[in-house]
């Protein structure tokens, strides 16, 4: 049985959650104990009172501890990568690349611990200096989505802890052990337990438990990874509370296929961010703009890829393998029922939940043991369709047309979505237009709208979340927040303003003749 671990405590409840494989359902990955809403109140207390020594220990000797947790996850990549295969279906390939996303984001943040900069600045005045200090925020809730169980939370627990900060994660319920893999790794590298709490609960009772925190002045920074649903209540709550919070929520990623792109490479974009991690990443794409003159060919091309790519056990080498959980599934039933006439339904022998009577050529294993569906690749999306203003979070992908590449752009950006974007096309012109136009956080020219590297900004705009930025030394100011200090050693009391040198200027002077000629 698996519980919340405060301040290396394991806090137990009474009631009980079952992580299950969705690959093969019988297969109980972890009995999870879920607390509740006091209990999480009670971690950012703890979180509060293990902070300040931590704040104290030098940011070089956090970054070692840091940098030890990167070491340590890489001499378990192969054993945290099957687990995570195992608890949310990803196959094992992307598992491995997950994996090596948390040894890159730890490798940034270590050497990160010997920068920290802050700044000297010029003053105004002499004898007086000015300087600018990063200081830790203080506690981080941090709550997180299942579809990146490992890779997604190491992009705010390094960072965060390297900053000086402790931390209180909320994992996702399906993901709960390899949650607690990875703390365990971040526990075993050095990282005191006081500082990094595990806490299993639900959505209601971490809203609850959060509310409760917040109020209480606990928690200083809220970091959020979901549904741009879940996502506004967060950001309401922590407005009540004067916080900022970390949003990384959905999106509506778009790819535009110019009439000089190499189409090859398209259909494999599109079919690696439509279909891979079975289109459950918030940077999977959405909806695919192609121009009119190529339209027929590329949609030709992406159905016979979509056709023949193999889906099923993803312990195997497939393109993708079953729903998250449930949950998921559900989700995606709910989407197949926004289908219409007016589309045409593609890349499949069938839509729904692959079965016995509704078989998918090529599939890899036993469809009856799990969470598996037919992708779906739709021709003739309209804008006013739900699956084009929509996330759809499954394997689905609309294809939609453009003539000008204002009106590419306007599609781009019209589900009001901003996380990623993709263009193809061998024209610079038309690849620096696109990336001036869109709305989007991150551009991709000729690449996927998913798979960004570690350590570039990643975030998004209007519904994909607050302006935020996660990653590299930008997610910096997220888990500090800037302190000046001014020191005046002149021996008197030098008044900003006021007491400044003034310059003398002639402002008439205008260039004689004799200089100009
Ligand atoms: C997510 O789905 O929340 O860029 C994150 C990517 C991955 C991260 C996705 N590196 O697709």
């Amino acid at each position: 049985m698996l519980t919340s671990v405060i301040d290396g405590k394991e806090i137990g409840s009474g009631t009980t959650y079952e992580s299950r494989n969705p690959a093969v359902l019988d297969d109980v990955v972890a009995r999870v104990e879920l607390a509740d809403a006091t209990t999480l109140r009670e971690a950012c207390a703890s979180a509060r009172r293990a902070q300040r020594t931590w704040a104290q220990v030098p940011a070089p000797v956090r970054g070692q501890v840091v940098g030890a947790f990167g070491r340590l996850v890489a001499a378990n990549k192969e054993a945290l990568a099957g687990l995570v295969t195992r608890e949310i279906g990803k196959p094992r390939a992307e598992a491995l690349g997950e994996v090596q996303e948390i040894i890159d984001t730890c490798d940034f943040f270590l050497g990160e611990g010997r920068r920290l900069y802050g700044q000297t600045v010029p003053s105004e005045m002499p004898d007086k200096q000015l300087f600018t200090y990063r200081v830790p925020v203080g506690v981080a809730a941090i709550v997180t989505a299942g579809n990146f169980p490992v890779a997604v939370p190491s992009w705010y627990l390094a960072p965060a802890l390297l900053c000086g900060n402790a931390v209180v994660w909320k994992p996702a319920e399906y993901a709960s052990a390899t949650a607690r893999a990875l703390a365990e790794l971040a526990w075993r590298a050095g990282v005191p337990s006081g500082v990094l709490n595990l806490v299993h609960a639900d959505g209601e009772t971490t809203y609850a438990g959060l509310d409760a925190a917040l109020a209480d002045g606990l928690v200083d920074k809220v970091g959020f990874t979901g549904s741009t649903a879940v996502g506004r209540r967060i950001g309401e709550l922590c407005g009540r509370h004067l916080q900022a919070p970390c949003l990384e929520l959905g999106g509506k990623n778009p790819m535009v296929i110019a009439p000089d792109a190499n189409l090859d490479l398209a259909v494999e974009a599109a079919l690696f961010s439509g279909y891979g991690t079975a289109g459950q990443r918030c940077t999977s794409l959405g909806t695919v703009i192609t121009h009119t003159d190529v339209h027929d060919e590329f949609v030709r091309r992406f159905d016979e890829a979509v056709r023949t790519a193999k889906v099923g056990d993803p312990t195997k080498d497939v393109v993708y393998g079953p729903l998250l959980d449930e949950r998921f599934a559900q989700g995606f039933e709910n989407v197949l029922s926004w289908l219409d006439d007016h589309h045409k339904v593609l890349g499949s022998t069938a839509t729904g939940r692959i079965t016995e009577a509704a078989p998918r050529d090529g599939f890899v294993g036993d469809p009856r043991t799990g969470l598996y569906y037919h992708p779906v690749l739709l021709d003739g999306v309209r804008t006013d369709d739900k699956v084009f203003t929509e996330e759809t979070f499954g394997p689905l992908v609309g294809v939609t047309t453009y003539r000008t590449l204002d009106e590419a752009i306007e599609l781009g950006n019209a589900p009001g979505y901003g996380l990623s974007s993709a263009i193809y096309t061998n024209d610079p012109a038309t690849a620096f237009r696109f990336r001036q136009g869109i709305g989007a956080g991150m551009v991709s020219v000729n690449n996927s709208t998913s798979g960004a590297e570690a350590h570039l900004p990643f975030g998004g705009n209007g519904k994909s979340g607050n302006g935020s930025r996660q990653s590299g030394v930008w997610v910096l100011d997220q888990f500090t927040r800037w302190q000046s200090m001014n020191w005046d050693f002149s021996g008197s009391l030098q008044k900003a303003q006021m007491d400044v040198a003034t310059i003398d200027t002639d402002e008439n002077f205008r260039l004689p003749e004799s200089l100009t000629g």
